[in-house]
């Protein structure tokens, strides 16, 4: 497969694990739902294999929703407001960047965030405490060059142009509207920091409004996919998933962290797949030779098979 483009850089994306977690589509999806869709990399990788025939993609941090509208329904102009601030950076690239920020803070213009995220370490979004992006640009690179950024977004627009709706909302009001025929891929804001206030993210979320969403699911048979908490060696970052959701639990191999290979540490850091039982009785029903994994481990390179 041609590489899936990607013009945003979103601390979190899921577009390393994407050919893993896209296994478990099944076929015949009405509309696949990004709740907390981030740079929308999964939507974006279902679409580039057609998993879906409409796309649902919703965050609550608006900028970031518009921002994605922006690429796929006006691609020509949000190449080029990109170039033209990119190139605004030559003399005083630092300042610039600065400049941008406080623009940006000011006006919430989600083009100019295009330009923080590409320019800032990476992609790491941070917020203050009155809700102002305050990441720094990071002092060796320039972000993405113009042409490349280009690329990406007409890629982008191709795969999503015509199919996919944009929201911000909180995301039980989307999951509301989730029916028995689409899927609903959740990949919410990591925990331990969380709570309501996140400054890693726009908005943390509540682990109790969580599972209660996700019971509301269940009773309704929607199908869904969620990655969730993770763990290197031993350590297990934020809370299981309770099991009375019933869900199939799933490690994936992420590889080893930077981290644990820069202290000398031979751990490979795991995250959490769990699927709802809607989803894995259509996989059964779809395929005999499915057999849903309880707390398997998939390494990322295992080749991808799908099960329909
Ligand atoms: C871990 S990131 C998602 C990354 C994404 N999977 C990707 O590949 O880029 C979680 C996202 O949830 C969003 N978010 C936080 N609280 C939310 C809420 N209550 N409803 C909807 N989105 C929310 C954040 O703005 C953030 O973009």
């Amino acid at each position: 497969m041609k590489s899936i483009p990607h013009p945003i850089q979103y601390q979190g994306s899921k577009r390393n694990l994407a050919t893993v977690i896209l296994r478990y589509v099944p076929k015949g999806v009405n509309c696949m739902i990004e709740p907390f869709a981030g740079s929308a990399a999964i939507s974006i990788a279902a679409a580039a294999r057609q998993l879906a025939k409409t796309y649902l993609v919703n965050d609550l941090n608006k900028p970031l929703a518009e921002l994605l509208r922006l690429i796929v329904e006006f691609p020509v102009e949000t190449a080029l407001f990109y170039e033209q601030v990119w190139n605004a950076q030559h003399d005083d690239s630092i300042e610039h960047f600065y400049r941008v920020r406080e623009d940006f803070n000011h006006t919430q213009d989600p083009r100019l965030f295009l330009y923080l995220l590409a320019r800032c370490v990476k992609g790491s979004v941070r917020y203050n405490s009155n809700g102002l992006f305050n990441q720094s640009p990071d002092k060796r690179r320039f972000g993405t060059r113009p042409e490349t950024m280009r690329t990406n977004i007409f890629g982008v627009s191709a795969l999503l142009k015509g199919k996919t709706r944009f929201s911000s909302l909180d995301y039980k009001a989307v999951l509301a509207t989730a029916q028995t025929s689409d899927l609903v891929y959740m990949d919410p804001p990591y925990q331990g920091v969380c709570g309501d206030k996140d400054s890693r993210y726009f908005s943390g979320i509540s682990h109790t409004d969580f599972v209660a969403a996700l019971e509301d699911l269940n009773a309704k048979g929607i199908s869904y996919i969620v990655s969730y908490d993770g763990r290197r060696g031993d350590k297990i970052f934020g809370e299981l998933l309770p099991t009375s959701l019933d869900l199939t639990h799933i490690e994936l191999d992420a590889g080893r962290s930077s981290q644990s290979t820069l202290l000398g540490r031979d751990e490979v850091t795991y995250e959490s797949l769990y699927l709802s039982q809607a989803l894995t009785d259509k996989l059964a029903h779809k395929s005999a030779d499915y057999h849903p994994p309880r707390a398997q481990q998939f390494a990322l390179l295992e080749p991808a098979a799908h099960y329909a």
